[in-house]
């Protein structure tokens, strides 16, 4: 019986070790993707000191949304801080959605003066990913993406974790009542031998896991307020401007 037990969990858990491990690859690619533009917020906190501002005044939208004026505003924000530098910049490639300014590597859009303050205070006070600044279309499908499959891996390395567990159990417990019979206790020994065998890979993919996703945890805040949007912006489109009723 117990053996039977065993076989039950080693084939559940051989299954989803497979769903697990298909998993991590996915969300393996996405991060790969959502990497170049944000690395400096989720997979390299701990970069440069220095803090630079490109501020698109070259390209020829920019400018003529007020850019320039952004310019003299980061430069007096910056004055007397040597870690920090705001140079003029010419074409971001996200020209519809000026002005723009990058830092480390990221496109901030739709500049204001207000937006423009809250990225200085971010950035030079190194405060993390600034969530509500880089709520952009270019980096919300991606994001979103990247998200899905991290919560999926989640659930997925959760269960996985369970079967672990229990594969763990039902081992002792056959170990502990083999057959007395030869040969079951043969087979007895050997279930219990392949079964520390898939354990061991276990233990491997959900620390494999266990790293991947800590690379990606500042994502569902981000996320979290894409939805929210998302979500107002649906809401204002199904709401009727007035409400009528029928006699
Ligand atoms: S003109 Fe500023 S991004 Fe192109």
């Amino acid at each position: 019986m117990n053996q039977e037990l065993l076989s039950k969990l080693h084939a559940d858990s051989a299954s989803k070790l497979e769903e697990v491990r298909k998993g991590r690859k996915a969300l393996e690619h996405a991060i790969a993707r959502i990497q170049p533009f944000l690395s400096k917020y989720i997979f390299d906190a701990s970069a440069a000191q220095a803090v630079e501002f490109r501020v698109c005044t070259k390209g020829p939208v920019c400018c003529t949304r007020g850019s320039l004026d952004l310019l003299a505003q980061l430069k007096e924000l910056a004055a007397n801080k040597d870690d920090v530098s705001v140079t003029e910049f010419g074409c971001l490639r996200r020209c519809g959605r000026g002005p723009n300014i990058e830092s480390g590597g990221v496109v901030f859009t739709d500049m204001t003066t207000e937006r423009t303050k809250a990225l200085f205070d971010n950035e030079v006070g190194k405060k993390g990913l600034p969530v509500d600044l880089l709520l952009d279309d270019e980096y919300a499908p991606e994001v979103l993406n990247t998200e899905d499959k991290r919560i999926r891996l989640l659930l997925a390395a959760d269960e996985l974790a369970t079967l672990y567990s229990s594969l763990e159990d039902q081992m002792k417990v056959l170990a502990k009542r083999l057959p007395v019979d030869r040969t079951k206790r043969f087979l007895a020994q050997r279930a219990i031998l392949e079964a520390t065998k898939l354990h061991g890979q276990l233990a491997s993919e959900l620390n494999d896991c266990e790293e991947l996703l800590k690379k990606v945890v500042p994502l569902d805040r981000f996320a979290g307020r894409l939805f929210e949007r998302e979500f107002d912006a649906w809401l204002k489109n199904v709401r009727p401007k007035k409400w009528t009723f029928q006699s």
